[in-house]
């Protein structure tokens, strides 16, 4: 795979503000959910780092789950609006209070399908916390309850984001250049 200084345009977020803004969402749903019913649902595979170290800021107990869904193939840019779940939750959220925690919130259509199908199941409560918020781009009408950062309409990689799988493991979140970006064969 391609280094990823060949095709970085800007670092949009550095490791820093990632940090300081992870522990200032943190403290805030601290707050928000003091009694321990918290339940952090993390959307494989994006949503991992931040749910990582979100959790390690958060102070009241709680428990995590994940699901995958997907709205994008390798190559495609751009979301469907048809989202398949491929790994569904092991517990049960029945009278939980749920925090979807994602990574990136662009067309909403992924978000939205995922609400509508954990609302389904009676959580006392079902709010939404995004890393990145493309608020330009949304089709759907999501709630986004907690957002760690606005961003503009670019294609962006790092903390958990991938291009074609990989760089997800960048401390940082960067845009992506791609016209010098080298798709895998
Ligand atoms: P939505 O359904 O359009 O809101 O798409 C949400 C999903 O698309 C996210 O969970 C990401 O997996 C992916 N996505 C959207 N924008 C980007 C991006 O800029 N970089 C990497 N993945 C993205
Ligand atoms: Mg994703």
């Amino acid at each position: 795979m391609q280094d990823y200084k060949e095709f970085l345009a800007e670092t949009l977020i550095d490791e820093e503000s990632l940090k300081k803004r992870t522990a200032e969402l943190g403290a805030q749903i601290s707050a928000d959910y003091p009694d321990g019913n918290l339940l952090l649902i993390c959307i494989l595979r994006g949503g991992v780092p931040f749910l990582v170290d979100l959790s390690r800021k958060i102070t009241s107990p709680h428990a995590m789950d994940f699901m995958a869904v997907s709205s994008y193939g390798i190559g495609k840019r751009e979301s469907s609006g048809t989202v398949r779940v491929s790994l569904d939750l092991q517990t049960d959220i029945h009278d939980k209070d749920v925090l979807l925690v994602e990574d990136i919130i662009d067309s909403g259509h992924t978000i939205a399908s995922v609400l509508e199908l954990l609302n389904i199941r009676q959580p006392r409560s079902l709010k939404v916390c995004t890393l990145l918020d493309k608020a330009e781009r949304r089709e759907a009408v999501v709630p986004v309850h907690y957002c760690g950062f606005i961003i503009p309409n670019k294609f962006v990689f790092g903390y958990g984001l991938d291009i074609d799988e990989y760089y997800r493991n960048l401390p940082f979140v960067g845009v992506v250049d791609l016209d010098k970006y080298i798709p895998p064969a």
